[in-house]
């Protein structure tokens, strides 16, 4: 469950009005690299991370990203509320009037709604944390380029702020990929509790025996995770 607090998790007091910048940070709410897709992404992933540092490290981030959003949602609002018709107009934010008045709605800076495919969920832990790693990266680059796109210090503040979340997160995700990556390489460091089952290679061992002598240390890690289940 998730306790809320009335509060963000940085203040956001913009005092100027800016129609284009709104159009283009909304991409961090609803864009392929924002923050809907990267709380979806965790809070999914989660579930098969094999043990309960994983799943404890995706449900933190995951938690968090969800105060991203309303972080980037706020920010969005407070540059186009006051907003006449003729400067919604002017800034070719008409078609998002037309569908949702001044209503918050995800979508890229090219107006693209959000879609589920932004992110990925494999089951497979060194895949997804991959994934994730990438993602952090792709959303510190994108605060970097919206911070070059504008002069408010009330816009640019909240938008540092964001960036060096995904710098941290990025380094806790390498952390953890390490880490398993570890225990996968020495079978040995398993201990009862981490109950690492990647079913999709145990499966495939038969395949993967016959392929050739350049993959026979992969049999040799697939055949030690096998007695290890
Ligand atoms: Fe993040």
């Amino acid at each position: 469950m998730w306790a809320y607090q009335k509060r963000l998790q940085y203040p956001i007091n913009i005092k100027k009005k800016d129609l284009r910048m709104a159009k283009l940070l909304i991409t961090q709410y609803g864009g392929s690299n924002g923050e809907l897709a990267a709380a979806l992404r965790y809070l999914n992933q989660r579930y098969t991370m094999p043990d309960n540092k994983g799943k404890a490290l995706l449900t933190d981030i995951g938690t968090e990203e969800l105060a991203h959003i309303e972080m980037i949602s706020t920010m969005v609002y407070q540059l186009m509320k006051d907003a006449t018709i003729e400067e919604i107009k002017a800034a070719g934010l008409d078609p998002h009037y037309a569908e949702h008045n001044k209503a918050l709605y995800p979508t890229d800076a090219n107006g693209v709604p959000f879609t589920v495919t932004y992110f990925a969920t494999t089951g497979d832990p060194l895949a997804d944390i991959s994934e994730d790693m990438a993602a952090e990266q792709k959303a510190r680059a994108v605060y970097e380029n919206l911070i070059d796109l504008t002069n408010d210090p009330d816009v640019i503040g909240p938008l540092l702020w964001l960036r060096q979340r995904e710098v941290v997160h990025f380094n806790r995700f390498k952390e953890l990929f390490e880490y398993y990556q570890n225990k996968l390489q020495n079978p040995t460091n398993m201990d009862a509790s981490t109950q690492f089952k990647p079913a999709p290679m145990k499966n495939n061992t038969s395949i993967m025996d016959s392929i050739s002598d350049g993959l026979s240390s992969m049999n040799q890690f697939l055949n030690n995770f096998n007695t290890k289940m």
